[in-house]
């Protein structure tokens, strides 16, 4: 079953017909908020909003283990994450989206891993390509149907936050070879690969990164805003083509609905 984790304006996935709210326990603690099963397009999808659904948790105080658990827990085999993020590479404008292919975590002070210390014999998990081939092509598939132009691959740069960064820090990770930068992406995708989920994320751009185009000076609230609420409503559409895909559950396709479209369109 696939499950979306919604970022920074997408606290609530509409058209998402909801069944039923589920408050989970943790061995790690809270997770986000409820998570969320119902519908999309007659699909059966699990939503949970990182940020909680008031959008009150910063990135750095996001409980990733437990919201990575508890998705697991509830049924979850698949994760797209949706994540808003800053433009380093010249072809990332605002508005464009990406399914990036490469990691690098700047974080620090995070929880980042489920192992206990001194209960399990210590495991080093290949990380070499953090997001799942599987999910990405899902995704790249999704983008295509509903006509987005999107970056295929890139490096995406997880920072702490919740502050923006400098100009100096966004020409360091470009040289260091990132092509976005964003808040959140770290360690939800080890976390996910730790237990065993299939995890993408769709980035959208929403303002240059700080010292590139419009953000030479500085980067606006305000347009972050409207970008925003722009972008996601077309990462909606996309998610409703993702619900209509394979997860290795059993596939119904809704008559007259958006699924319905044929298996040539429906598949990679
Ligand atoms: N930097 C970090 N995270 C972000 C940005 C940014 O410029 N835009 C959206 N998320």
């Amino acid at each position: 079953m696939l499950a979306i984790i919604g970022g920074s304006g997408l606290t609530k996935l509409e058209g998402l017909s909801i069944t039923r709210r589920q408050v989970i326990r943790t061995p790690y603690g809270e997770p986000s908020g409820a998570i969320t099963f119902g519908e999309l397009d007659g699909h059966e999808v699990i939503f949970l909003a990182r940020h909680g659904y008031g959008h009150t948790i910063p990135p750095h105080r996001v409980n990733y283990r437990a919201n990575i658990w508890a998705l697991h827990a509830e049924g979850a085999t698949h994760v797209v994450s949706v994540a808003s993020v800053g433009g380093i590479h010249a072809d990332l404008t605002p508005g464009r989206l990406a399914v990036p292919d490469q990691i690098i975590d700047y974080t620090h002070g995070r929880e980042t891993t489920f192992q206990a210390y001194g209960e399990e014999q210590v495991t080093h998990l290949d990380f070499t390509w953090p997001y799942c081939p599987g999910m990405r092509e899902r995704c790249l598939a999704a983008l295509r149907q509903t006509g987005e132009d999107v970056m295929h691959g890139g490096t995406y740069a997880a920072v702490q936050g919740p502050r923006l960064e400098t100009k100096a820090e966004i020409d360091r990770y470009a040289r260091d070879g990132a092509d976005m930068v964003g808040m959140t992406g770290m360690p939800e995708a080890y976390l996910a690969r730790e237990i065993g989920l299939c995890y993408a994320a769709i980035a959208a751009s929403v303002n240059w990164a700080a010292g590139r185009g419009d953000s030479a000076t500085e980067i606006s609230a305000n347009s972050i805003d409207v970008q925003l609420e722009q972008v996601m409503s077309r990462v909606r559409n996309v998610l409703v083509r993702l619900a209509c895909m394979d997860y290795g559950d059993v596939v119904t396709t809704t008559p007259g609905g958006v699924c319905d479209i044929g298996p040539a369109d429906a598949q990679e």
